[in-house]
């Protein structure tokens, strides 16, 4: 059995910006469900929402402050959960990581460099749990610099850093980190320095005994100056240690026969119960109601990541076609201030809802014909997954997880009973258009479409093979301590 510290920013349905807080709250618990010993570290933040009161674990002084931990579970779950209770950093209203605004939080490098500080204290044992863990697992940006800071210690335990998304880096100015009295000797070109800046990210690629990123094809992509952001070097020079391992999802959460958010529960054996769900989903957002007219559906960070662009231009030719089109997300104002022009535009077709909201976000899975995710890049994508479990099918483009999950209806592979989507190649409108016209000609051969249904909906992604896979890196891992009386000493967790 391994000792794991999972550090994470964000961790369902504790906190949720994202998909990294769908993988954090799931794969601990399947971790967990594998017999291993897993704890969770994460901020306090002010709107995280806890299972009941916390229990107070001890007090600890790090950098001149004193920092409170604290002690809840993951609902449902064995999976404890140590939170780092620093009000002046995290009770504030806004996101993890903005504020009402959406603008950066000016101190993130301080809130985020605490946060590392005391992940530390706990991978070290120092924090009176009397816990010291075998594997740091820590993710994306925000736990960058745990693997840097833990070289610097003797006796330490592994880390694995996983890349969700390579386009957040942490990077912050030389004058915004001089508080952080980070240790000079990692203060190199070839440590956490990215020209000149601080790269909390650095922290993970140079440092971390293993990186893993969150699907096969963007373990290969990040490799290439397309997608490297100016580490591809850094992460080819790594590339014996960085591999790919695809998210899965929780089943627990996401499965169209037992989610409490819809209006119908189906599953492949009873799929017209998916109707239900269409029409409610028509009636909430006040587009007419229709069982037979085709509907578009997509939820995400209205990011230029996601394509939102190429959907934005071709959406009078989308719409000019007998369908509908139900849009949840929020993020970029230029974006959101589109789209909802357009859903004035077309009130009978489309319609726009700004903003969070989870519960919608099930009924879009469940309601919708078609869920459109035409990203630049999708490190893994976790709603093409829902999708295809809903019996909706997905329109992506060929990068990323999309390209490792989503099989493209073409004649032989719906032959074969392996098409669960549509997928294009180049990030234009052209190319999407192109998809989207090959959905709606699909839909009108009743008897195919249903055969690409229940194809995705048969399909595994539960976290399970996934989870193993993480299992044997743990296990493979060697340590490495430093030299003693000129020997290197390895030891074999
Ligand atoms: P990313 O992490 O890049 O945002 P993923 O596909 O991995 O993309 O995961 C996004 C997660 O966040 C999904 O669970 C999705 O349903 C959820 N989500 C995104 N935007 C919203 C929103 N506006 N309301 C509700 N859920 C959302
Ligand atoms: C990131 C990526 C997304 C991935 C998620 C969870 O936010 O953008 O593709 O699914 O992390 O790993």
């Amino acid at each position: 059995m391994k000792k794991i510290l999972f550090v994470t920013s964000e961790a369902h349905p504790l906190i949720k910006t994202g998909g990294l807080a769908d993988v954090s709250g799931s794969l601990p618990k399947a971790l967990a469900g594998l017999g291993q010993d897993v704890r969770l570290i994460i901020p306090n933040y002010n709107a995280i929402n806890l299972p009941g009161e916390p229990r107070f674990l001890c007090s600890l002084r790090v950098d001149n402050r004193d920092v409170n931990l604290l002690e809840t579970q993951i609902p449902d779950s064995q999976v404890n959960v140590l939170l780092v209770d620093y009000p002046h950093f995290f009770n504030r209203p806004g996101n993890p990581y903005v504020d009402e605004q959406g603008n950066s939080w000016a101190d993130n490098a301080d809130r985020f460099a605490l946060f590392c500080r005391i992940a530390v204290e706990v991978a070290m044992n120092r924090a009176q749990l009397n816990w010291q863990p075998d594997i740091v697992h820590c993710n994306d940006w925000q736990s960058g610099l745990v693997p840097a800071l833990l070289t610097l210690e003797t006796g330490r335990p592994d880390t694995v850093f996983t890349i969700h998304n390579l386009a957040y880096q942490g990077l912050f100015l030389v004058d915004n980190i001089l508080g952080l009295n980070l240790p000079g000797q990692l203060w190199h070109p070839a440590g956490l320095e990215f020209y000149h800046m601080l790269s909390f990210i650095k922290g993970g690629l140079v440092y971390a005994d293993r990186i893993t990123t969150v699907s096969p094809t963007y373990a290969l992509e990040i490799q290439t100056a397309a997608y490297g952001y100016g580490l591809e070097g850094l992460l080819i020079h790594r590339k014996e240690d960085l591999s790919g391992i695809l998210n899965g999802i929780d089943l627990e959460t996401w499965n169209p026969a037992t989610d409490p958010f819809i209006a119908k529960q189906y599953d492949v054996a009873i799929l017209p119960d998916k109707l239900h769900n269409k029409t409610e989903l028509q009636r909430k957002t006040g587009l007419p109601i229709n069982e037979s007219i085709q509907l578009f559906g997509l939820i995400g960070r209205l990011v230029e990541q996601k394509g939102i662009d190429l959907i934005i231009d071709c959406l009078p030719a989308l719409l000019a076609m007998p369908v509908q089109f139900v849009v949840l997300g929020a993020g970029d104002k230029g974006f959101e201030e589109r789209l909802h022009n357009l859903a004035h535009v077309y009130p009978d077709k489309m319609a726009f809802a700004k903003g969070y909201d989870e519960p919608l976000a099930h009924l879009i899975e469940a309601g919708a014909d078609v869920f459109l995710m035409p990203s630049r890049f999708e490190p893994c994508g976790l709603n093409q997954m829902y999708s295809q479990l809903y019996g909706t099918l997905p329109i992506v483009r060929y990068t990323g997880g999309l390209a490792d999950t989503v099989v493209d209806a073409l004649p032989n592979t719906i032959a074969d009973r392996t098409a669960t989507g549509f997928v294009f190649n180049d990030a234009s409108a052209s190319s999407l258009l192109e998809a989207i016209k090959r959905a709606v000609l699909l839909y009108s051969d009743k008897s195919a479409w249903k055969k690409v249904q229940a194809n995705g909906m048969k399909k595994d992604f539960s976290w399970k093979h996934s989870a193993e896979q993480y299992l044997d890196l743990y296990q493979s891992l060697w340590h490495v301590f430093p030299i003693v009386g000129g020997e290197i000493a390895y030891t074999e967790h």
